[in-house]
């Protein structure tokens, strides 16, 4: 009998007892000849950014005999300088580091956190509405940035660079200038109200006569450059104690903002231990909380384990429905438990156990579409036992990288650091500003991610590294808001479960569900007949634009494959 005839018949909680499908991910060399899109491939280690700028200084740390993490670092901060729109030294994010010799895999925290003086109902105007335009567009939407600490801390504990050597290509990006693409043009004429708004962003962005980079010119930003010597010479704390952190704290006080002297200097990046789950019998690292994208993807993963998905195929109506049924149960769960595990106590080992997966599965079936308000957040409990920047980077020695940092919003908030160049996050609207009010990406959040002083805020950020027999299999990770753990998800089963060489993988067309609103989003190029199938089961089908962008490696037989996400027209893999 076809297989999907037999789940009709049996129904999915049947099959979740009786089918575990083994993985069917093929050799990445294997299949390389008659596929239409084709990795990178090195054998020494591999870079895959999102600018062939930051690509190319990560690959050259890593000819010159650094590690992964001395590559990673240095196009942490090359980024900041080639997409200040994203990878920002104003923002945060999370750094995952997996070493195959000590068979350890971290993570780095360097999530902005809430300043002292902020409040839960710090967003709510008198009659407790939330004003979206404060959580987002004035001084108040700013964390206290991690992104300094963050990497300075990784290239302290697990680099051989000074943090001078890994600043030194930025600062010369900085400084020297590097030529504009249309991306950056396009950037700045969408986002054009918001980045005149302000004096020094409109001073950083556009020309002495106000008038914006064509493409082709050279973009220079000397403040940035300024910013980023004193952080060399002084060290990463200048930006938390030093001329930095008086420039960010003198702009806050000049507009009503929250974050004072006291809160930089207070801050800390925090060493955690990811989110780990199994999928067919590999191993899956990813974030932990203040990122709730570790429990979800492995919690997901957990619930579409007992299908045969490859035999499904890829954009199947199956297949779609089952992973559109899986998403809605884990964005329900977010709502409701996760937060800052520092602050709030979230049921991690219930979410992320099989046993509760099975449950969530038997409430799942095959030929009908759980309406989103017959679906609230289940009960993990008894288990307990816009614009985001994400890289990931290979070493031949057996490190490897995933990090994903954010300002939040393409250009964060709109606000520059007078003086110091570099734009500020708007990452505290990753708050709830009042429970059950959805935030900018329509995530709703509960009382275990209220604003609480020095509290980081909930993200969806999911740097992940899946391992194959001890090994370094898969880097991947993606920005995209709400989108990044379905997205991060997708190329994990585009390679496993479909057998997709990396690029295929990240090339594919990608869905998403994240239970409200009520509507199976997707990217173009799944077939329409698919989408009147699924739309027959109950589905509401909405047609998107591109979402995330995925920079990934797959590891194999001494292989390195590069998979830059197409979806970014400056994306690069870089071998060597
Ligand atoms: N600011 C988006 C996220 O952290 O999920």
């Amino acid at each position: 009998m076809h297989m999907s005839l037999l789940r009709r018949t049996l129904g999915a909680g049947v099959l979740s007892a009786t089918l575990l499908a083994p993985s069917l991910a093929v050799a990445q060399s294997a299949i390389l000849e008659g596929e239409r899109f084709h990795p990178e491939v090195g054998t020494q280690g591999m870079v895959a950014t999102s600018h062939f700028l930051a690509s190319q200084v990560a690959h050259d740390v890593l000819a010159d005999g650094g590690n992964a993490v001395d590559a990673a670092v240095t196009a942490g901060f090359a980024l900041a300088v080639t997409q200040p729109r994203s990878g920002n030294i104003g923002g945060g994010g999370f750094m995952l580091i997996s070493d195959e010799d000590s068979g350890e895999v971290v993570a780095i925290d360097y999530r902005e956190t809430a300043p002292a003086a902020a409040t839960e109902t710090m967003f709510q105007d008198e009659d407790g509405n939330a004003v979206a335009e404060w959580s987002r567009f004035t001084h108040r939407a700013a964390g206290v940035p991690g992104t300094v600490a963050g990497l300075s801390l990784a290239l302290e504990k697990y680099g051989t660079l000074s943090l001078a050597e890994a600043l030194a290509p930025a600062i010369r990006l900085a400084e020297d200038g590097f030529v504009v693409p249309q991306r950056f043009v396009d950037g700045v004429a969408e986002a054009g109200e918001r980045l005149t708004k302000w004096d020094a962003t409109k001073s950083m962005f556009y020309k002495e006569d106000g008038s914006p980079y064509a493409v082709g010119e050279t973009f220079r930003q000397p403040d940035l450059a300024a910013t980023l010597k004193r952080i060399a010479e002084q060290g990463a704390r200048e930006f938390y104690e030093g001329e930095t952190a008086e420039l960010i704290a003198a702009e806050m006080e000049r507009h009503d903002g929250l974050i004072t002297r006291e809160d930089l200097a207070g801050y800390q990046p925090v060493i955690r231990e990811p989110s780990h789950g199994t999928y067919r019998g590999y191993d899956v690292y990813a974030m932990s909380p203040p990122s709730s994208g570790g429990a979800h993807i492995v919690q997901i993963l957990n619930i579409l384990e007992a299908y045969d998905i490859g035999e499904m195929g890829f954009g199947a109506a199956d297949t779609m429905h089952l992973m559109a049924e899986a998403m809605k149960r884990a964005y329900a769960d977010r709502a409701e438990y996760l937060g800052d595990t520092d602050f709030v106590d979230v049921p991690l080992d219930g979410i992320t156990s099989k046993a509760y997966a099975d449950e969530l599965r038997s409430q799942i079936a095959i030929d009908r579409a759980t309406p989103s308000d017959e679906i609230s957040a289940g009960d993990p409990t008894p288990y307990e036992s816009n614009e985001t920047t994400h890289f990931s980077i290979a070493d031949g020695d057996g490190l490897a990288v995933s990090n994903t940092y954010t300002i939040n919003f393409s250009y964060g908030s709109g606000i520059a650091v007078e003086g110091a160049g570099f734009l500020l996050n708007n990452e505290m609207d990753d708050f709830s500003a009042k429970p059950g009010v959805p935030n900018a990406y329509g995530l709703i959040g509960g009382e275990a991610n209220k604003i609480e002083p020095g509290k980081r805020m909930l993200s969806s950020m999911t740097p992940t590294i899946v391992k194959r027999d001890g090994e370094n299999f898969l880097i991947t990770g993606s920005p995209g808001g709400s989108r990044i753990i379905t997205t991060t998800l997708q190329v994990l089963m585009n390679v496993i479960d479909h057998g997709m060489n990396i690029q295929s993988a990240v090339s594919a067309p990608r869905l998403h569900h994240q239970w409200l609103p009520d509507e199976l989003r997707v990217e173009a190029g799944f077939s329409p007949d698919t989408l009147s199938l699924l739309e027959a089961r109950g589905h509401t089908i909405s047609q998107q634009s591109a979402m995330g962008a995925a920079q990934s490696i797959v590891i194999e037989d001494g292989q390195f494959y590069g998979g830059a996400d197409p979806r970014r027209s400056t994306s690069s893999a870089m071998g060597l």
